[in-house]
Formats: C-alpha cells, structure tokens, sequence
C-alpha cells in the first residue's frame, strides 16, 4: 500500500496548504490512505467539526489528535460521532475519554489500522505508551488483522520517539513522530521493517516559532515575562509528512520518504 501521513496543520495558513496539495500529492503518489495529525487547525488550539469536514473532504481519511485534543470544547462530543477523527490512545482507564485511539479502518487497498499516542517525557503525560501500544498491536497484529500499521508518537522527546520506533520494528508499517512541529531528517527503514521518522514536521508558515507568529514567542523566551495568546503565523504554509511504500505481502515498508511542499522549506516531494 500507499501511505501517507502528514505532520501538525497548524490554523489557516496549514489548513489551506494542506488542501490545497493533498490532492495533488494522492494523485501524483497514488495514495491508498492519508493521516494527518490536526490538533492546531482550529486557530492554532484544537479542531472543530466544521474545519475537520474540510479536511477530510479534501482527502484525509483519519484524522489524529494530541496533547491540544480538546482545546475546542466540541472536539469531546463531535469525536463520538466521527470514527476518522483519532486521539491519544493512552488515556488513563478513569478518565474514560471520549472517542477512540486506535482505529481499523477499512480502505479499498486493504484494512490500515491507525495508533495515536501520547509521549510521557516533557509533556502533561498520559499513561505508558508502550504498553498501550504494544496491547493494540496484540489486538490486531500486522500481516494477520491489518495490512498496514501507522502509528503517530505524538512526544516531545525525539530518544521517546525513537525508542518507541525500535519497540515497533517489525509490527508496524510506519512509526512518525509529530508534536514538534519540525521534520527531522531521518527517514529510515528500521531493521525489522517498520518505517520511522523522529518528526514528520508540521503544514505550517516555517516563518514562526513551530507554527506561531514569531514575536510574542521570542518576547517571551526573551523577557521571561508573561503576554498575548499565540496566534498562529499567516504566511504560507508547508506542507510536511512521510510517505511509505509498504510490501503487500507483510506490510512493511519497502520504502519511505520526506514530503515537504510549498512555503519555505526546500522542498521533496517522492518520486512515483
Ligand atoms: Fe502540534
Ligand atoms: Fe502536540
């Protein structure tokens, strides 16, 4: 199978970046199945129905959330009506979070599960990950329930990140980090097969701090003194994710590749 998936789309400027080259890029790549991670479409903080719509309209098949999920209040009732829409996976019992983590959906090239979680270091932690993750993936092994397995890391930590890909080598198709917002440059196939990178990047203006217009940002880091709400930058947006070619016969991956397209970043966009 085909796969992509894309890194946080951050408020307008990602949101139409995004829309804009999707369709392009499932034609050009002939993509079976595209997840993006959209936990700051909505004004930078969250998403709501309206935009989600949009989004899966412009050819998004899932839709992942992370550690902003509920920044839109309407996130928590819309996600129970909305099996495309994913957020962490890792939820403590008690909270009993609205919505679903994990997901087998049902694409015409075959049945792609979809695993979005939520990293423990640095970030207002949920629990483990790695069991979490390792339960899903008993529940429905690759190669036997699914014939694709994507799975975001949504974490701060890129050694989380990649110690989580290492966890995964062989029972994956692709794991990708999200959350920073920056595409790091080690797109690899890990030795079991799975395909990794640390950061898919986000759809942002890169004129920003990850996403953001730049000047409350450096005021703050710079003054250590409190201001205004960030806003998300307006300029236009790059479009950042991976791309994975995965064998049909196990699921793993064949190949992967950087998708970077449009504003700033020098851009790759694979090769058919
Ligand atoms: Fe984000
Ligand atoms: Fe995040």
């Amino acid at each position: 199978m085909r796969l992509a998936f894309f890194g946080d789309i951050v408020g307008r400027a990602g949101r139409d970046a995004f829309i804009t080259h999707l369709p392009g890029l499932r034609r050009k790549l002939e993509l079976d199945f595209v997840v993006a991670d959209a936990e700051n479409v909505a004004g930078g903080f969250g998403i709501t129905e309206k935009i989600a719509a949009d989004l899966f309209d412009a050819g998004a098949d899932c839709v992942t959330l992370g550690n902003h999920a509920w920044d839109q209040r309407e996130a928590m009732t819309y996600i129970e009506r909305e099996p495309r829409l994913l957020r962490p996976l890792n939820y403590p019992r008690l909270s009993r979070a609205p919505g679903k983590g994990a997901w087998l959906y049902d694409a015409a090239a075959g049945r792609v599960l979809v695993i979005c979680l939520l990293g423990h270091r640095g970030m207002d932690a949920l629990d483990d990950p790695f069991s979490a993750v390792d339960q899903a993936l008993e529940d429905c092994p690759l190669g036997v329930g699914a014939d694709a397995v994507i799975i975001e890391m949504h974490a701060e930590y890129t050694s989380e990140k990649m110690a989580m890909g290492h966890f995964c080598d062989g029972r994956a198709s692709l794991v990708v980090g999200a959350h920073t917002h920056i595409p790091t440059a080690d797109a690899q196939v890990l030795p079991g097969g799975t395909a990794y990178q640390t950061d898919a990047g986000a759809c942002a203006d890169y004129d920003s701090v990850i996403g953001m217009m730049k000047e409350e940002p450096v005021r703050r880091f710079a003054t250590r003194l409190p201001g205004e709400r960030n806003k998300p930058a307006e300029g236009p947006a790059t479009v950042c994710g991976v791309f994975v070619e995965t064998d049909p016969k196990t699921g793993l991956a064949l190949r992967v590749e950087p998708i970077r397209i449009g504003g700033r970043l020098m851009g790759h966009v694979p090769e058919r």
